[in-house]
């Protein structure tokens, strides 16, 4: 059974669409762990276009399960990190025209920075988790970068499940990552586009502790209320 931590990025961005103070993140964190979730998630962008410092500052006071925080890895969101102290750091790839975090982290691209990050993080006691494909030689490398997660990117398993693509052979690949980052001794978290519809093969696999799932369920919560949303997205979990 894997956990759930509710990405409330989107409570946000309702908020910032009409420039005042509802709906309110704090309080969706509350009604969000007072339904049952085992954690709460949010990305604190470079633009702010949803979730502000000054939420993170109160959520860091008022959550009681597990506070991840999503972020680039610069040095503005490095020293926002070891000042606030999230449960858990989480390092996503951004850039400033997507909608949403569209791919996995390069890790290639420049390792001795992704190593300096992870490392000037975790000697202050907060575990890094690196947001990346399933795509071995990236799961690889993160063990050798001393990460402490990854979390498997779910988006084309989700993609390939809701356009009709191939289902199997994605899925076939985030069960092969999760194998193997365990195997090398990382701790295993998936996310994104995950569904009420997709969800359940994938929480299923023993590896995986912790889900991060935003969109759908906030989308739920719009119809029914974020309480029985989570409820929902409970019970498929277990
Ligand atoms: N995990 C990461 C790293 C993300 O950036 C996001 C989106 O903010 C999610 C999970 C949640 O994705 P979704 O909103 O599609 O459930």
């Amino acid at each position: 059974m894997s956990y759930l931590c509710v990405n409330i990025d989107h409570i946000a961005t309702l908020r910032e669409a009409r420039g005042e103070e509802e709906p309110d993140p704090i309080e969706a964190a509350r009604l969000v762990e007072k339904a049952g979730a085992q954690g709460i998630t949010v990305h604190l962008r470079e633009d702010r276009r949803h979730i502000q410092d000054r939420d993170v500052v109160t959520l860091r006071k008022t959550v009681k399960t597990k506070l991840n925080l999503e972020m680039a890895a610069t040095n503005e969101m490095i020293k926002i990190a070891l000042r606030i102290k999230p449960d858990q750091v989480t390092l996503v790839p951004e850039k400033r025209q997507e909608l949403t975090t569209e791919g996995g982290l390069n890790l290639k691209s420049s390792p001795a920075r992704f190593e300096k990050a992870i490392d000037s993080i975790q000697r202050k006691g907060i575990p890094v988790s690196l947001f990346i494909t399933p795509d071995p030689k990236t799961i690889e490398l993160s063990a050798r970068l001393g990460a402490t997660f990854i979390e498997l990117h779910t988006g084309q398993y989700s993609q390939s499940f809701r356009l009709g693509g191939n289902v199997k052979r994605e899925f076939a690949s985030l069960v092969f990552g999760a194998k193997l980052g365990t195997n090398l001794g990382l701790k295993v978290h998936a996310g994104h586009g995950l569904t009420y519809q997709n969800v359940t093969p994938i929480a299923a696999l023993p590896e995986i502790e912790d889900l991060n799932i935003g969109h759908n369920i906030v989308a739920r919560a719009s119809m029914v209320g974020l309480e029985k949303a989570v409820s929902e997205m409970l019970v498929l979990l277990k």
